[in-house]
């Protein structure tokens, strides 16, 4: 794929920009407020859990961290587009090879509708190996007069509505770190092995049920390979850069016991990072300026993203900008909009046009999924394709209009035939919703939507280029 210059996944470089950021932001957490935090059962058994947590090896490097901030700043500057996506809450249930193979395969194929559309180089990072936990509306959830504590993600209790599953036990800290630590063995696996390589396009869509989205990847697949094909008999296609992609994980940094376990210094530079992901992002509902998540984010060198919702003011804007990113480093900091795709074209220009100037080396990605929830009539959380595809289409214009750039898009996707979210060209139908609805939490779009969209996308991208 043409996303990766030619140097290794991570080379143990210390960063070019190292003197320049202050060393030994203090690890202490100060206390502020917290929200959407787990009341765990067990005091001692979560002080045990942390103390091993804090002693086990990282998930990702530092060095890792600083490269996917190289690439976000280049999604920033306008010469590279940013996809990430994954489901909204993985499980640890969830984490099996088939599941992990289809999500890497949907994102791999994604990438590729978008590179060869685009002509751009596509950051890819998966909402994989850490999502593991959920903000929720209620605290509880009341069923056939029955209230227990609500379902917060894997990682704080289970989904079984009953008084056992429902508990927040932190032993689970130590079973989500490990099925991040298994899933990512596989994706690096993956994607470093020869399963990525470009001369294996077809195979990533080997396995998927057949619809007009996997007919067009066909074709655009047989030119890619006879481009290919030519590269190397002109010899010169680089065959080691052909057979690895880069793709990153992320999560919503929620569980504040789980990230303050996770964070270590840099043994190059001394710097904190969390290492429980490459990219962690603040949501929607914690992302208060005088609060502890912003405070934890503040603190880590890692890229980081916040939501930002239809709430969202000029001012909020520019003092997350201060907070997170004092030193304006190009790729530090992502801005993750989830407007509504009925109110992005009016809510987003004017909050771009405001910011402009001190968001430059911001970059700006659609979350088309967040605002465009709702309930069907028999009952399930969904969103309609046609809605998803508008938001990212109001976003494209939003940029277009002020001058800035649209840096990439935030999914939720499962490589799985499931039906959550309703429309696309093979549609799924809102009668249709019950036959294979799997998620624990929000609707993802299966592997056909997800095509489609990445079709879609990457017009919007060739037009703009036009
Ligand atoms: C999410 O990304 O799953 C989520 C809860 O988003 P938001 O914080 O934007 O509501
Ligand atoms: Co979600």
């Amino acid at each position: 794929m043409t996303s990766a210059p030619p140097r290794p996944f991570y080379d143990g470089s210390v960063p070019s920009d190292v003197t320049a950021v202050p060393v030994g932001h203090v690890l202490d957490w100060p206390d502020k407020r917290a929200r959407q935090q787990p009341t765990w059962s067990d005091p001692a058994a979560l002080a045990e859990v942390l103390t091993t947590l804090s002693n086990y090896p990282p998930l990702v490097f530092a060095g890792e961290c600083d490269m996917l901030r190289d690439r976000l700043a280049l999604a920033a500057a306008g010469e590279a587009f940013v996809l990430q996506g994954g489901d909204c809450a993985e499980t640890l249930s969830g984490v099996t090879g088939p599941n992990i193979r289809d999500r890497i395969k949907t994102i791999l194929q994604m990438a590729v509708v978008l590179t060869y559309g685009a002509g751009m180089p596509i950051v890819k990072i998966g909402r994989i190996a850490g999502q593991f936990a959920k903000p929720r509306s209620a605290d509880e959830e009341t069923r056939d007069g029955v209230t227990l504590p609500a379902y917060r993600g894997d990682m704080v209790n289970g989904f079984e509505f009953t008084e056992a599953a429902r508990r927040h036990d932190p032993d689970r800290l130590l079973r989500a770190y490990h099925a991040s630590s298994a899933t990512l063995n596989l994706v690096r696996a993956f994607t470093e092995g020869g399963f990525a390589d470009l001369r294996s396009v077809h195979m990533w869509n080997k396995g998927f049920l057949s619809g007009p989205a996997q007919a067009k990847y066909e074709a655009m697949a047989s030119e890619i390979d006879r481009a290919v094909r030519f590269l190397e008999a002109s010899g010169v296609a680089d065959a080691e850069q052909m057979r690895r992609v880069e793709l990153y994980s992320s999560h919503e940094a929620l569980v504040l016991d789980y990230e303050r376990a996770m964070v270590r210094r840099d043994s190059r530079t001394g710097r904190p990072y969390t290492t429980s992901g490459h990219f962690v992002w603040v949501g929607e509902r914690t992302r208060d300026l005088d609060e502890a998540h912003i405070d934890f984010v503040s603190r880590v060198h890692n890229p980081i993203g916040v939501k930002v919702g239809p709430t969202a003011t000029r001012d909020d804007l520019l003092r997350l900008i201060d907070t997170l990113d004092p030193h304006r480093t190009p790729g530090r900091l992502t801005f993750i909009t989830r407007m509504g795709s009925g109110r992005i074209e009016d809510l987003l220009p004017p909050l771009l046009e405001s910011v402009r100037s001190e968001a430059e080396g911001v970059t700006w990605v659609c979350d088309p999924m967040h605002g465009n929830t709702y309930t069907s009539p028999g009952g399930y959380k969904t969103r309609h394709f046609e809605d998803v595809v508008g938001e990212v289409r109001g976003f494209f214009g939003a940029h277009r209009q002020v001058g800035t750039w649209p840096g990439g898009i935030h999914v939720e996707l499962t490589g799985n035939d499931v039906t959550e979210c309703v429309g696309g060209s093979h549609p799924v139908d809102v009668e249709d919703l019950g036959l294979r609805y799997e998620t624990l939490c929000d609707p993802r779009m299966n592997h056909q939507q997800s095509l489609e969209l990445a079709f879609q996308v990457a017009e919007m991208l060739e037009q703009g280029a036009r």
